[in-house]
């Protein structure tokens, strides 16, 4: 078994980049990002604001979120229901960076996130996997790249899923994501010491996926 940390801030291709290798190396690929974006669903849907952490606290012992992977895909269910890409909405994604930020939220996601990966080899990606969800995995990646890079990629991605975006407001709500992830006061989103840090600003998806490749066979010997 083997366990790959691919931590970093929004946009910096994180999930595709992660899909690929756990497809080339036949492993599981988890995207917690999505955990946190199925809470943040569910407490907006409630019409609670984002910013209230009591109200959201309030809300966790009615979501129940399962994970399951239907041909290699990985779906979240909320109370039974796949939501889908309703959970890849803007809103939701700032939803999503305020309730990881309440300490209770982390806890309710921290056993989904551990179980899976003690059952199946995995690639998991988020902001604290090389910190706190799996902190003796095998392999750590901190994957970055420019603001402007990074804002790009994010707005083409939401337009192909038929998400109305613009890049002005993609970039301006990227920023403030980052600065919340990165400055909450439990698990913020930083890179373990023992990560690698990967600029990907200048790489094609296919150099960023084998760049990953040369990690894991260093540190592992794995290899496709
Ligand atoms: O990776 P993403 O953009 O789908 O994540 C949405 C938000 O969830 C992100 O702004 C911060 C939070 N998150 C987190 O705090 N920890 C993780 N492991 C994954 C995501």
């Amino acid at each position: 078994m083997i366990q790959i940390a691919i931590d970093g801030p929004s946009g910096a291709g994180k999930s595709s980049i992660a899909k690929a290798v756990a497809a080339k190396l036949g492993i599981v690929y988890v995207d917690t990002g999505a955990l946190y974006r199925t809470v943040g669903y569910y407490v907006r849907g409630k019409g609670i604001a984002r910013t209230d952490a009591e109200g959201t606290i309030a809300c966790l012992p009615d979501i129940k979120i399962e994970v399951r992977y239907e041909n290699g895909a990985q779906h979240v269910y909320l109370n039974g229901e796949d939501l889908g890409d309703r959970i890849r909405e803007p809103e939701i994604s700032m939803y999503a960076s305020a309730v990881s930020a309440v300490p209770a939220v982390r806890a309710f996601l921290l056993d989904t996130q551990r179980d899976i990966a003690a059952k199946s080899s995995v690639i998991m990606d988020g902001r604290d996997i090389g910190t706190v969800i799996l902190p003796n995995a095998d392999v750590k990646i901190f994957m970055t790249a420019s603001n402007e890079a990074r804002a790009a990629r994010r707005t083409k991605e939401l337009l192909a899923k038929g998400i109305d975006a613009n890049y002005e407001d993609v970039l301006r709500e990227m920023i403030e994501r980052d600065t919340n992830d990165r400055n909450r006061a439990v698990a913020p989103a930083v890179a373990a010491p023992d990560a690698i840090y990967l600029d990907n600003s200048l790489m094609s998806i296919e150099e960023n996926v084998q760049a990953v490749l040369d990690i894991i066979y260093e540190k592992t010997g794995v290899t496709v």
